[in-house]
């Protein structure tokens, strides 16, 4: 039996797929077979985003975390080509006083103090929250306390000071978003002129078929679907990309990845790392019966600055909001002949290379912060 608008695997010839068409209240009324052959997005896309004035691309990063957003905030605050000029926070895996605390601690641990967090929306646009700390523990880290940044985050106007701040930033910002939509809704609807500045939208949500949250949903779309459908609406022709959990799902740390991570924990901060890694693992294992986790995340910076390592279709994403599908994303996929497909939202469908150079980013970072030099210039006394 096949499952609500699920995307089947693909037939001999991988460029063949079969898709269910699926209406808005969910039920498949018909199946179509498309060959996405021809369509080169991923460096179209590209090749746009590189075209930054400073040759590095600016991103917002706006997050809940959280065990693997950490891993989003790290991976863009080190990364050479990209310059993040904020982080937002909303709450999700954690309460908002959570997230903003742990992103602030986060940059802190790693020496980007620099970088100003912005506390975010405490109201979702519908709905009731629903945190994930049976996931992500009581404090959104698994338990694990850092020692605290001395910074504070902006919490009063968190969001007009977002919207001020990448107003004026030099050349447009492509925003990467790993919580709920709720920010990013507000920020569209109260300041229509932040669609100038913003050159590509890349969200961590949704799925193709069933969700992580509920069998429809995922989390980051279940804790605020309203927000994810007015972002849709609001966005025009802004890029969006939505990278789903059937793409997350491939990303899973592996037992090298935990055994690189493991070497750093006779750093103290090294270990509340990987003490992080243990709990989200543990969960992994309890619930998902998986041996390693997948980290959702970091994909979206890995996106930003890989697209050609991604499989991407065009697709009109619609969000139910019906009570017995809150949530979902039923994906309607282009193929040849079907005029009503947006042009400016794609879906990931699959990591291209086995083996991702993700890890090997991550893991090069994470051998940068744990030198002697970028020990001695961040200073924190343990
Ligand atoms: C998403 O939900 C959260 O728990 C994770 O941080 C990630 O953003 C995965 O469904
Ligand atoms: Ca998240």
């Amino acid at each position: 039996m096949l499952a609500d608008n699920q995307l089947l695997p693909p037939e001999a010839n991988f460029e063949i797929y079969v898709i269910p068409m699926v209406n808005p209240d969910g039920v498949i009324h018909g199946m179509a077979r498309t060959n996405m052959a021809g369509l080169d997005l991923n460096r179209h896309w590209g090749e746009n985003i590189l075209k930054a004035p400073n040759n590095k691309i600016n991103v917002w990063l706006d997050c809940d975390p959280g065990l693997d957003d950490i891993l989003a905030i790290i991976y863009a605050a080190h990364c050479d080509r990209i310059d993040l000029i904020g982080i937002s926070t909303s709450p999700g895996n954690s309460s908002l006083e959570n997230t903003t605390r742990n992103a602030l601690d986060m940059l802190y641990h790693i020496g980007r103090s620099d970088i100003q967090v912005y506390m975010g929306s405490n109201q979702l646009i519908n709905g009731d929250m629903k945190l994930a700390d049976h996931v992500h523990g009581e404090n959104g880290l698994g338990g694990v306390h850092l020692k605290q940044s001395p910074r504070q985050a902006i919490t009063e106007h968190g969001l007009q000071k977002t919207y001020e701040k990448i107003m004026s930033t030099e050349g447009q910002v492509v925003w990467a978003n790993t919580g709920s939509l709720t920010n990013l809704c507000i920020l569209l609807l109260t300041y229509p002129k932040l669609k100038s500045k913003l050159k590509e939208i890349v969200i961590m949500g949704g799925a193709i078929g069933k969700g992580n949250t509920t069998p429809a949903a995922e989390f980051n779309i279940f804790f605020d679907p309203c927000a994810f459908k007015n972002v849709l609406k609001l966005k025009g022709d802004i890029p969006l990309v939505m990278i789903p959990l059937e793409t997350t799902h491939i990303n899973i740390a592996g037992e090298d990845v935990y055994e690189r991570f493991k070497g750093y924990s006779s750093h103290p901060f090294g270990l509340a790392l990987y003490n992080t890694m243990l709990c989200y693992q543990d969960f992994y294992i309890t619930v998902n019966k998986i041996p390693f986790p997948p980290y959702h995340d970091p994909l979206t910076i890995f996106y930003i600055l890989h697209p050609e390592e991604f499989e991407v279709r065009p697709a009109n994403v619609e969000v139910d909001t019906h009570p017995g599908s809150y949530g979902r994303t039923n994906i309607y996929f282009s193929y040849p002949g079907v005029p009503r497909v947006s042009s400016s939202t794609l879906v990931t469908t699959n990591l291209l290379n086995e083996k991702t150079k993700f890890w090997d980013e991550m893991l090069r970072i994470m051998d940068m912060i744990f030198s002697p030099e970028m020990q001695k210039t961040i200073g924190i006394e343990y």
